[in-house]
């Protein structure tokens, strides 16, 4: 009995010290290595670069109701937190990653050189090409080891602008226009991922195009009431077949070592959201919570309208005319982060940051969903993972 006694004692006494020897820390992205994010693109991904570039002195995104969620109107699109924040957020990068233009950021685990209106082709006004962003990078890069930056992740979104901007100008496009000019996009897009894989860069998470035609801005302009615009989201939809193809190539090439690569459907997972937008919570997804207009569309934040403010924005799918609420951004962060090969291939974010720096991959994008290797063809292709 009283040996028991001891050993009982005994074994508290090792289990204290073996605690304050190996104190147990959970955190999000435990096991992941230590490395940068860098954002590239357009208003998605902008961490508030578009307030150093704009003539507007405290231009709409600086004010409520953007930040609302988190009471912190700080330059991005959105009433709280955008994607990479939450990727900033899995990857323990401490307060998110600081935008570029912001001048004595820390930039230690990376940089945000997205600005809002940014194109692929052009030159847009109080705003950057993706090729300007890329030479932004480049001017910075040697805050950064050449070891670091091949281990770091560079996401990109952009094209919205192109293809907005193309069909204003070209209402009455025919298909073989439409093709040339979505070949023209994707080819600076490939060239310009090109300078970054050739500045060092080796992980790139690229989001696909989201049905253009579907945001609030597209339905009210084109005046479309309950449906989408169907010319963008064909140029949207011909966009992103390209990339995939354009990814494999890269990794599968032998000027590029160990290039590696993320897809994340954002055009369906919109969808999905759009077609069964109660399964995901989203009351409503084809206004946004924030404007003014049939959809809502235009001048949320803008001193000089009055616009409409939703009570609840977490039950809209969108904030303003184009930009997610910050609930969906979470959910879209969390499917590039984790989920299968339905929503993303051929590596998730965070199978993509352990992936060996350096090996070339052994699987690629493939087109179809049939490809889709975890899951049996269904008849209703969205039954099953309503929770994506
Ligand atoms: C910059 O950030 C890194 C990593 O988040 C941190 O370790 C470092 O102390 C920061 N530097 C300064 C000057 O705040
Ligand atoms: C590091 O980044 C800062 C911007 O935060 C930039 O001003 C500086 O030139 C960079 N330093 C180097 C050595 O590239």
């Amino acid at each position: 009995m009283a040996n028991n006694h001891s050993f009982v004692r005994i074994l508290g006494v090792l289990l204290v010290l073996a605690m304050y020897n190996h104190p147990i820390i959970v955190y999000a992205g435990e096991g992941v290595p230590n490395v940068a994010l860098f954002t590239f693109g357009d208003s998605y991904y902008d961490a508030g670069n578009k307030v150093f570039l704009s003539e507007e002195k405290n231009p709409a995104q600086t004010f409520w109701p953007y930040g609302k969620s988190r009471d912190d109107p700080n330059g991005k699109f959105s009433d709280g937190h955008i994607i990479p924040d939450f990727i900033a957020d899995f990857m323990s990068i401490p307060h998110g990653v600081p935008p570029a233009l912001k001048p004595d950021a820390n930039v230690t685990r990376g940089v945000s050189f997205a600005v809002a209106d940014a194109s692929i082709l052009g030159s847009p006004a109080e705003s950057m090409t993706l090729s300007q962003q890329v030479a932004t990078f480049e001017t910075m890069k040697s805050n950064w080891t050449s070891d670091y930056i091949k281990k770091s992740l560079f996401m990109i979104y952009i094209g919205t602008e192109d293809y907005l901007n193309y069909v204003q100008k070209h209402p009455g496009a025919d298909a073989t226009k439409q093709q040339a000019f979505v070949t023209s996009v994707t080819s600076q897009l490939k060239t310009d991922i090109k300078s970054l894989a050739n500045l060092g860069a080796r992980k790139f998470v690229v989001q696909l195009l989201a049905p253009l035609g579907c945001l609030p801005i597209a339905r009210q302009d084109y005046k479309t009431g309950n449906d989408c615009y169907e010319l963008l989201n064909d140029l949207a939809k011909q966009h992103n077949e390209k990339i995939g193809p354009m990814l494999n190539d890269f990794a599968k090439s032998t000027d590029i070592d160990g290039f590696q690569f993320s897809v994340f459907d954002f055009y369906d997972a919109i969808i999905r959201r759009i077609e069964r937008h109660l399964n995901f919570r989203f009351y409503v997804s084809d206004r946004s919570c924030c404007g003014v207009g049939t959809h809502n569309a235009y001048g949320c934040g803008k001193a000089n309208v009055h616009s409409k403010l939703c009570d609840y924005q977490r039950s809209y799918l969108f904030f303003d005319g184009r930009h997610n609420s910050e609930k969906a951004q979470e959910e879209f962060a969390n499917l590039l982060y984790a989920a299968n090969l339905n929503v993303i291939q051929p590596l998730n974010v965070r199978e993509l940051i352990v992936y060996p720096s350096g090996e070339r991959m052994r699987e690629f994008w493939e087109p179809t969903k049939i490809s889709i290797r975890r899951r049996p063809p269904q008849d209703d292709s969205y039954t099953g993972f309503s929770t994506y």
